[in-house]
Order: structure tokens, then C-alpha cells, then sequence
């Protein structure tokens, strides 16, 4: 590849981000906690998304000394949303090796910056080029996107090859030390803006030397992956109110939202009644006053897909369910850390409960 089209490609990148690339997003300083906190938040999560609760998430715990010390309740009650809650024990972990074991030194290069736990070798690139102006290659998934086409990578991002092409042209297109951060950002911002799924490549400002622009199909890079078929999996949640609480328990053990306050779940493929599932979860039938079941909903994991059956149930006051959960106030619900798609399922929960005819509810025997 001759280099003048290299050299082309960086200094027009580096001129059409000073005219129209993004310069004040919040995390756009030169401090590394503010940057690994929105790095981390950023690697499966949208800009849009991630703004707010980058904004809450810095005003809870404004130093890397106040995050090292949250409680993990904390700190997942204010990943809420943002899903992938791993990233979030993760960051924490990497927070308070860089306060506790470095003494607030936080690594200035790639290499130590991916020593650090859920600090992989692209977001390590991108806090280094950014904070420290590391000539580091960051190749997220915008990046990929962008020099696959603009050179003609054939491929994609799960086999080796294409990766390891991308790396090394990533990193053939480095700009001098100063231009680091502008240049990282760029390549986000083209990637994120003009050069998406469907590019607008009459915006694009390295149309001209683009290879696949010129094969006619830009959309033809990255080549498709493999489709994975995603087992399916399924449970049912009970939604089991006491007056206005509701009972909640910590997910201790690994798996799905380990460290995140839900309601019982309980695996199994059935479409039995309420009352029989109830009792599944070891409530006595005279606990349960009564029961409705919703419509399953659909969540998406990365290894399965899971087709939740909400079942709703009113049990005789100061029930106790099995385990380790408590009945929880609404206030205080809404402060603790739970999967989005139960929350959903409980202010459906609540709202149901406010539709469905009192009538409905049996004698509890204890009025
Ligand atoms: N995606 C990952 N990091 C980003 C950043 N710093 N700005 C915008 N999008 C990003």
C-alpha cells in the first residue's frame, strides 16, 4: 500500500475532527479516571446512553478514592441501565489498583493500562493516546469499520486475521505524539457519525482514497459474521408483593447479574398457572392471595437468549420466601441496583396490580 494514501487518510481525518467531530463530551479531559470510567462505559454502549449516567456516576463518586471505597451496592445502582454489569465490578477493581496498589499512579502506557482488570488492549490504546498521548492503536469496533473500508480488510472481527490486519495498519497510520488524542477521537467520531452501518459517504472526508467507495459497496465491509444461533432459555420471575414491597434478593452466586438486587428466578420451560408456579418457588398455596402471569419478554444475553415469564403474585402479609431476599419498600427499590428488564417488569407489576378488581384477591383468613 503506498504511504501517501497512509499519510492522506490521517491528516484529512485530523481536519474534517476539527470542523465537525465532537470536542466537548464531558469526558474529554485530560484525566485518567474521568477517562477510564467513560472508556469502560463506552465499550458496548452508545454515546447517547452512556451521557447521563456517566454524568450521575461522576457526581456519586467524583474521585478515584470515593469510587475505591463504594460499596458494590453502590456502584451497581448507578451501572443500572447500562447492562454488561462485570464492566462496572471491573472498573472498581481497576480503580482501586491504581489507588490502593499504586499509590494514585495510574499506569501511562498501553501495555500497563491492559494489566488493569476490564481494561482490554483497544480501551487501553484509547485512555493511553488520550491522557497520556501514547502513540497506541485503539481498533474498536468503529475503527474496524472505518479501515476495513477505507483499505479493503476482507473479513471480519471474529476471525484472527482480519484483527490482526487491522491492528497492524492501525497502527502504520499514527499520527506524531501531539495529535494523539485528536486523531483517537476522530476515528470514533468518523466510525460513529458518517462511516456507520449505512455510510453517508457525501460526508465522508476520505471518500476519495475510500476502497471499498470505490468498489461501489461500502457496506460490504466488514464481511458479515457468522451467524450464531443463541440457545434459548426459560424461567420464570415472581414478582411477589407484600402490600407495596416486594421481595427482593442479591444475586451472590456467578452467572447473569451477579452483585444486582431480583426478584426469585427460577429456570424451567413452563406455561403452568400462576398458583403451580408459585408454589415452585415454595410459597404455600394459603400465602398466596393472588396471582396473574404476563406476557413473557425476550432478553438477549450474549451466550442466550432468555424468554422470562413474569408472574405476578399478593402474598398474606409478612410472608418469607426461601433464601436470602427481604421484602423491599418502593422507595428503597428504586434506589438499589436491578437488571433493566426487571424493573420494567415491575412497575408492569405494579401497574397490574392497580387494574386488577380487589375481588380478585382470596381471603387471607387473617382480616
Ligand atoms: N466509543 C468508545 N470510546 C468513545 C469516545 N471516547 N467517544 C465516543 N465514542 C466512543
Amino acid at each position: 500500500m503506498p504511504e501517501s494514501k497512509k499519510r492522506l487518510f490521517t491528516a484529512r481525518l485530523l481536519s474534517w475532527y476539527a470542523e465537525a467531530g465532537r470536542h466537548d463530551l464531558p469526558w474529554q479531559k485530560e484525566d485518567w479516571y474521568s477517562r477510564i470510567v467513560s472508556e469502560v462505559m463506552l465499550q458496548q454502549t452508545q454515546v447517547v446512553t452512556v451521557l447521563p449516567r456517566y454524568l450521575a456516576f461522576m457526581e456519586a463518586f467524583p474521585t478515584p478514592q470515593k469510587l475505591a471505597q463504594a460499596s458494590e451496592d453502590e456502584v451497581m445502582a448507578l451501572w443500572a441501565g447500562l447492562g454488561y454489569y462485570s464492566r462496572a465490578r471491573n472498573l472498581q477493581k481497576a480503580v482501586r489498583r491504581i489507588v490502593v496498589d499504586l499509590n494514585g499512579e495510574c499506569p501511562s502506557t498501553a501495555e500497563g493500562l491492559a494489566e488493569l482488570p476490564g481494561i482490554g488492549p483497544s480501551t487501553a490504546g484509547a485512555v493511553a493516546a488520550f491522557v497520556f498521548r501514547e502513540r497506541a492503536v485503539m481498533a474498536d469496533g468503529n475503527a474496524q469499520r472505518v479501515l476495513s473500508r477505507v483499505f479493503t480488510v476482507p473479513g471480519n472481527s471474529t476471525e484472527t486475521r482480519f484483527r490482526e490486519e487491522i491492528w497492524a495498519l492501525a497502527s502504520d497510520l499514527l499520527p506524531s505524539s501531539e495529535d494523539m488524542a485528536d486523531y483517537t477521537q476522530a476515528l470514533m467520531d468518523l466510525g460513529a457519525l458518517v462511516c456507520r452501518r449505512k455510510p453517508d459517504c457525501r460526508c465522508c472526508p476520505v471518500s476519495v482514497i475510500c476502497g471499498a467507495a470505490a468498489e461501489g459497496h461500502p457496506d460490504a465491509y466488514p464481511g458479515k459474521k457468522p451467524r450464531r444461533e443463541r440457545p434459548v432459555r426459560h424461567a420464570a420471575a415472581l414478582f411477589a408483593f407484600d402490600g407495596e414491597s416486594v421481595w427482593l434478593e442479591k444475586r451472590e452466586k456467578n452467572g447473569v447479574w451477579k452483585g444486582l438486587w431480583a426478584v426469585p428466578v427460577l429456570e424451567g420451560d413452563d406455561d403452568a398457572d400462576g398458583s403451580v408456579i408459585t408454589a415452585r418457588f415454595g410459597l404455600r398455596n394459603e400465602d398466596v392471595l393472588r396471582t396473574a402471569v404476563l406476557d413473557a419478554v425476550i432478553h438477549d444475553f450474549t451466550h442466550y437468549r432468555l424468554i422470562l415469564r413474569p408472574v405476578m403474585a399478593d402474598l398474606r402479609r409478612g410472608t418469607v420466601l426461601a433464601g436470602t431476599g427481604r421484602s423491599v419498600a418502593p422507595d428503597e427499590a428504586e434506589m438499589l441496583g436491578m437488571p433493566t428488564p426487571l424493573r420494567k417488569l415491575l412497575e408492569s407489576c405494579r401497574q397490574l396490580r392497580t387494574v386488577l378488581p380487589r375481588l380478585q384477591i382470596r381471603d387471607s383468613g387473617d382480616s
